[in-house]
């Protein structure tokens, strides 16, 4: 989906993460768009204008008041195929959804009739706050996109979410929105609203001993990508986290689950009463045979471990009464293992596979990105070429959703 040539408004305000819009215009322009930058005057304690000038190739606009030769207005800022806001501070959501038009980028928006798109970043507790969550919900009722923050590690030092979202998922986002065949509504997809997701995320622990384990590099990103996208789709989400240290999702119910064994009586529990289930948890193959682990095994004695199968989960678990659909994933050393995860999916009674190749060390464990193909039972293969988790997330639950209906 290239849509090049485009003009983009973009709209900086004043959050730490304002250095992330030097990266958004960076990909804006080199996907071959024309983007005329508009900052609030706190934004520039943050980013200074001559980075934006730099990139953009264009003055920064920064004083509606400005009558000197060449300064840009509202009405022609306005003017644009698309107008992006990244970060967008609770401040300037506050007067967006409020109208209120004191600065030139608020006054731009009220004068813009080309889509909107804004990408929140504060702090949890701010995030949290109703009246920035209701502000939010008046802007998205008169057709706003919102791009929801992530969670992890903020500038403040505290963890949750309230993260911008990453320039590159945004760069996405805005393509989808400048292709003449999407609409905001689009964007702003509700399409799981009243579904019950259930997720698996992380790697599994299988004791040796009381302090020793067997375990697996799955951090839990691919999983917790999948269960926050989910609930932006309006999805009741819960997550069986296994081992997963990232940030969680104040909307989303967890479960904390050590061992394959535990993690398999969290799914048979959760999976009756849930519609999809994303079996994306790295469970271990094996598992200790020798029934008690406790103790510590000691360099001198003698160690005669032997490895049994753990149950396979998404094979044994029955169904849940309201045919629910069962999504695995196949991680696979090597693209010619592609045959073998298609074989899973009759094997383990699947409805969906997703694979991705393991030997790839720029993509899957423990990185913020994926490549995927997404198969099911008489339908086309559907290739994702490299990029976020996030993004997998969104392609997967749009083939779900077709599915579903
Ligand atoms: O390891 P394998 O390639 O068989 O995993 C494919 C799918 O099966 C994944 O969705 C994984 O979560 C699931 N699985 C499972 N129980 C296991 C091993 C894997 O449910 N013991």
């Amino acid at each position: 989906m290239k849509n090049t040539g485009k003009r983009i408004t973009l709209g900086v305000t004043g959050s730490i993460a304002a250095y992330k819009a030097v990266e958004l215009l960076r990909l804006l322009v080199r996907a071959g768009h024309d983007v005329r930058v508009v900052q609030t005057p706190s934004s520039r304690r943050f980013v200074g204008e001559m980075s934006f000038q730099a990139l953009s190739g264009h003055p920064v606009a920064l004083d509606q008041f400005d009558a000197s030769a060449g300064a840009i207005s509202h009405i022609e800022l306005a003017g644009s195929d698309l107008m992006l806001i990244a970060p967008a501070t609770a401040d300037t959501i506050g007067k967006l959804a409020a109208g209120i038009a004191d600065n030139l980028l608020l006054s731009t928006y009220l004068a813009c009739e080309a889509p909107v798109v804004i990408c929140p970043a504060m702090n949890t507790r701010m995030w949290n706050h109703p009246a920035v969550q209701e502000n939010l919900a008046t802007l998205r009722r008169r057709g706003v996109v919102i791009i929801d923050p992530g969670a992890g590690e903020l500038a403040c030092g505290e963890e949750g979410a309230g993260r911008m979202a990453e320039p590159s998922d945004i760069a996405v986002r805005a393509e989808k929105l400048l292709s003449s065949a999407m609409s905001t509504d689009v964007i702003n997809k509700v399409d799981l609203e009243g579904v019950r997701v259930l997720v698996t995320a992380g790697g599994t622990r299988e004791p040796l001993d009381s302090v020793r384990y067997i375990t697996n590099r799955s951090s839990g990103r691919m999983g917790f990508a999948m269960a926050d996208a989910a609930l932006v789709r309006g999805a009741e989400v819960t997550v069986i986290a296994a081992n997963c240290s990232i940030a969680r999702n104040p909307g989303i119910k967890y479960i904390d689950v050590t061992s394959a064994s535990d993690l398999q009586k969290a799914v048979e529990r959760e999976f009756k009463r849930c519609d999809v289930l994303f079996m994306t948890a790295a469970v271990s193959d094996y598992k200790v045979s020798a029934g008690d682990t406790t103790g510590k095994l000691e360099r001198e004695g003698k160690n005669d471990l032997q490895l049994v199968p753990t149950s396979d989960i998404v094979s044994q678990l029955q169904g849940n009464g309201n045919g629910g659909l069962k999504v695995g994933f196949s991680a696979e050393y090597g693209e010619d293992n592609r045959e073998r995860a298609r074989s899973k999916l009759h094997e383990k009674g699947l409805g969906m596979i997703v694979f991705n190749d393991i030997s790839r060390a720029d993509i899957g464990f423990e990185s913020n990105l994926n490549e995927i193909t997404i198969m099911a039972p008489g339908r086309d293969d559907i290739f994702v070429g490299k990029t976020t988790k996030r993004e997998c997330a969104e392609r997967i639950l749009d083939q779900v959703v077709e599915l579903l209906s």
